[in-house]
């Protein structure tokens, strides 16, 4: 018999838990559940973690809707056929959305994040291009994928883990944007894609489309090779429709072959949900959709993961049923409305200089006014209002920008305006103690900088 059979709800208090053995005895389970989230206390309130571009908040019917399912499995489509016919028709709508052309035939699919999307585009431009090489007699051993230094790390982890050359063009003080720069240095006839971000991580800056793809039909018109554009628009592929509907940056340019966007973060969906979409059904290319039988009927199968959990599509087709075109619209223009104005209120305290030029999603991205913060820095700033519970990056730019740090605030539309407005005074706060005290936080170093080749990372 467990020896903690008798415990009483409050003994579990002297309980010491090891972090290197696994329990041999259970507990009762209001003891486990007022342990965990005891162990959990300390951790952030999510809505005050400004860091993260993530979902903080769910109506109480979207909540409803995730204890429905959340024991479902994402992969048993022959089981669950309506959660499958959600996806399939958000992946319908998104193509819409995303000026997707009216004749082909929608493709795509719900990934766990921006993350599994990125990769599995990058995948399928890995294979169009390496049967395209083959089908031409070329040499198909060296691709490579064509990207700015503001790229977000999961193209990294794709071109690593699936051994693609990554041509990174620098950024340098003042301009953290991909532009057509570098192209001429990096593109060539291996290149696999070029990817260009709509809602870049470190500023919240689009990189220059329309440049970038007038520059690549001219580049097949000087040399016969056609290459084609992905746009990472894992925050701005839910604004940009929205609020800027004449702005082309989706598959209105003709070179843009897949689109991803993270359900989970201004799709309003809850932590776990991305999406990827192509032009159209033959850029998945077929030789990596596997087909199985053991769930009942053949079905297709081409995510990385098998198994998964299934709750956020239903919640991602709650909140596009719930909000619609104009709900989306109306709340994406406050939530940007929200950001202009703490961007205002930061820049006229003097303490600040914008970072960001182009700014189309909430994102404020600032580096501190050296006239006038002379004796502390962003990393400072961050520390200080943790003390009020908020969490803000702060970060260097990645390579050739180093120098530059950022304090950046992803602006969320769980954030009202008495909010947003508190915040702004806390930060403005938070920097005339430092000016009169001083700071003492340095940059964190980078694993990769330790090594001495920080554009490598
Ligand atoms: C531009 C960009 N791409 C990809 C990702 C990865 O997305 P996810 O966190 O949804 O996997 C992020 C995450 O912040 C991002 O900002």
């Amino acid at each position: 018999m467990s020896p903690r059979k008798e415990m009483h709800m409050f003994d579990y208090l002297n309980l010491d838990i090891s972090k290197d053995h696994f329990p041999q005895y259970g507990m009762s389970a209001r003891a486990a559940e007022a342990l965990i989230e005891s162990e959990a206390w300390t951790d952030c309130n999510p809505a005050l973690n400004l860091s993260s571009f993530v979902t903080t908040f769910c109506e109480p019917e979207a909540h409803n809707i995730l204890n429905a399912n959340y024991l479902k499995n994402y992969i048993e489509h022959d089981i669950y056929p309506q959660l499958f016919a959600m996806e399939t028709a958000m992946v319908r709508w998104l193509h819409n959305l995303w000026n997707g052309p009216k004749k082909a035939e929608p493709y795509g699919t719900a990934t766990v994040g921006s993350s599994e999307a990125c990769m599995l585009a990058g995948l399928a431009h890995k294979w169009n291009w390496r049967q395209a090489r083959e089908k031409a007699g070329q040499d198909a051993s060296k691709p490579n994928l064509v990207t700015g230094g503001n790229v977000q790390v999961v193209w990294k982890k794709f071109m690593r883990y699936f051994d693609v050359e990554p041509r990174i063009a620098p950024l340098k003080p003042g301009n953290y944007r991909l532009t057509t720069e570098h192209l001429d240095k990096l593109v060539n006839e291996n290149t696999i894609c070029v990817v260009a971000i709509a809602g870049q991580t470190f500023t919240g800056e689009d990189d220059d489309f329309q440049d970038i793809h007038d520059w690549l039909d001219a580049y097949e018109k000087r040399t016969g090779i056609n290459i084609p554009m992905h746009i990472d628009g894992a925050s701005g592929g839910f604004i940009n429709p929205f609020l800027y509907p004449d702005y082309k940056w989706d598959f209105r340019l003709p070179r843009v072959q897949s689109i991803n966007a993270s359900g989970h973060k201004y799709g309003l969906a809850p932590p776990g949900l991305g999406w990827v979409i192509f032009r159209e059904r033959k850029v998945f290319n077929e030789d990596l959709v596997f087909y199985v039988n053991y769930l009942g009927g053949e079905m297709p199968t081409a995510t990385l993961n098998f198994s998964r959990n299934a709750m956020q599509i239903p919640v991602q087709y709650y909140m596009m049923l719930r909000n619609g075109f104009e709900g989306y619209k109306r709340i994406m223009s406050r939530t940007l409305q929200n950001a202009r104005e703490l961007r205002e209120m930061l820049l006229k305290s003097g303490y600040f200089v914008m970072l960001n030029e182009t700014q189309r999603i909430p994102v404020v991205a600032l580096g501190l006014n050296k006239k006038h913060a002379k004796n502390f820095n962003e990393f400072d700033v961050s520390a200080k209002v943790r003390e009020r519970g908020w969490v803000l990056s702060a970060y260097a730019m990645p390579a050739n920008a180093q120098e530059v740090n950022c304090l950046r605030v992803v602006v969320r539309p769980h954030l009202n305006h008495t909010v947003v407005k508190m915040l702004g005074h806390d930060i403005v706060t938070a920097c005339e103690f430092l000016s009169k005290n001083g700071g003492h936080n340095k940059p964190p170093s980078l694993h990769c900088e330790k090594k001495g080749s920080p554009a490598k990372c």
